[in-house]
């Protein structure tokens, strides 16, 4: 199969695009998908199907349940047994946005969806491209990537995973957020962020109390019951190729002796080492590639995936990330970092 890349550089070819993908969508075929968190291999959210092939091009255990995106508010009650109140809340003040909200389910959603289970996530993406195709049937998405490798933030991410194995793949830019979205269980009480993202727990809890609903939110941070809940949530997850490592440091001279003994243990030279920085900028020519994020949480999100898939393209053996802040903005980020440097 040849992979065909569309990019939308006209309002002409825009509509032209989302016709083709409508219709190879309705035909049962699975489509690389931009949105504004990450990009999507997409498929018709109620052709089974065509949904098992995307656990089949991803590798993804039949247990990991999938997002389904839509168009607007109607549609995913529609798509629900029960829309709680919260749901209605959290829905008018974060959509279009990456926020997905999990629902019990209604029967019309197919099994291999929610995974055999009686819940299913569902989130309203901003992304321009795919609120138009989501406008004609709602699309079921995870991220387009091979299981627990890193999320694309770029068309050509998504090509160089799955090029001759799906028809196309739109280019829709950069991701503008960058990480996954902000994944809420509010088919329970109190509500449950099963995955941080970039809409951060206290906006959450803000938007609930505001509403006068219940503005509980269960705190995750200290259980392990939830990584059950939620199976995406296991420990190795987003991974590059290359091993990441955390680590702090204020003077840049400080990071020669903080990861020494690390590269030296894992017979490599520091030209093979990648370091991605936001402060305390070390010396470019001591290592193979010292990249600068910005220190800003909405930016780096954006910049963070983009880099750690260069660095694998260009054989890093170790990336070496500059650890967060400790602060809430912050979260999915450190969330996501944390996960990857675990494998
Ligand atoms: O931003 C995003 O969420 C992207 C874009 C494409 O929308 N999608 C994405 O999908 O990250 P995926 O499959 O890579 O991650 C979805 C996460 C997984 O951790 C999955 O276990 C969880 O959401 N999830 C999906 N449906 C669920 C459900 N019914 N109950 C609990 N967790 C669910
Ligand atoms: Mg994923």
């Amino acid at each position: 199969m040849k992979t065909k890349i569309i990019s939308l550089n006209s309002h002409l070819e825009f509509l032209d695009a989302v016709a083709e993908t409508i219709a190879l969508l309705k035909q049962g075929e699975v489509i690389g998908l931009p949105t504004e968190t990450v990009y999507g291999l997409g498929a018709h959210a109620l052709d089974d199907v065509a949904v098992e092939k995307i656990f089949q091009l991803k590798g993804r255990p039949a247990s990991n349940p999938i997002i389904v995106h839509v168009g607007d508010i109607q549609q995913a009650r529609s798509l629900s047994a029960h829309w709680p109140k919260q749901a209605e809340s959290l829905a008018n003040r974060f959509w279009p946005g990456p926020l997905t909200l999990v629902v019990p389910a209604s029967h019309h959603v197919p099994s291999v969806v929610t995974a055999g289970g009686t819940t299913v996530g569902i989130r309203l993406p901003a992304h321009p491209f795919m609120r138009a195709v989501c406008k004609a049937l709602p699309v079921a998405a995870p991220s387009a990537n091979k299981a627990n490798c890193l999320s694309p933030t770029q068309s050509h991410h998504v090509v160089q995973a799955f090029d001759g194995l799906i028809p196309l793949v739109i280019d829709g830019g950069l991701s503008a957020v960058g990480i996954e979205s902000t994944v809420v269980d509010v088919s329970v009480s109190p509500v449950k962020v099963l995955r941080p993202g970039m809409v951060h727990e206290t906006q959450i809890r803000t938007c609930m109390e505001e509403s006068k609903t219940s503005a509980d939110i269960l705190d995750t941070s200290s259980s392990n019951i939830d990584t059950l809940r939620s199976p995406g949530q296991f420990p190795v997850h987003y991974a590059p190729r290359a091993q990441l490592i955390l680590v702090s440091w204020e003077h840049p001279e400080e990071l020669f002796h903080c990861i020494e003994k690390r590269y030296e243990a894992m017979g490599i030279l520091p030209c093979d080492v990648h370091v991605l920085a936001y402060r305390s900028i070390p010396d470019m020519s001591s290592w193979g590639r010292v990249s600068v994020l910005p220190f800003d949480p909405e930016a780096y999100a954006r910049a963070i995936y983009a880099e750690l898939h260069e660095s694998d393209r260009l054989g890093a053996e170790l990336i070496v990330v500059q650890t967060p802040p400790e602060e809430e903005a912050w979260t999915g980020i450190m969330d996501r970092l944390q996960r990857a440097s675990r494998s």
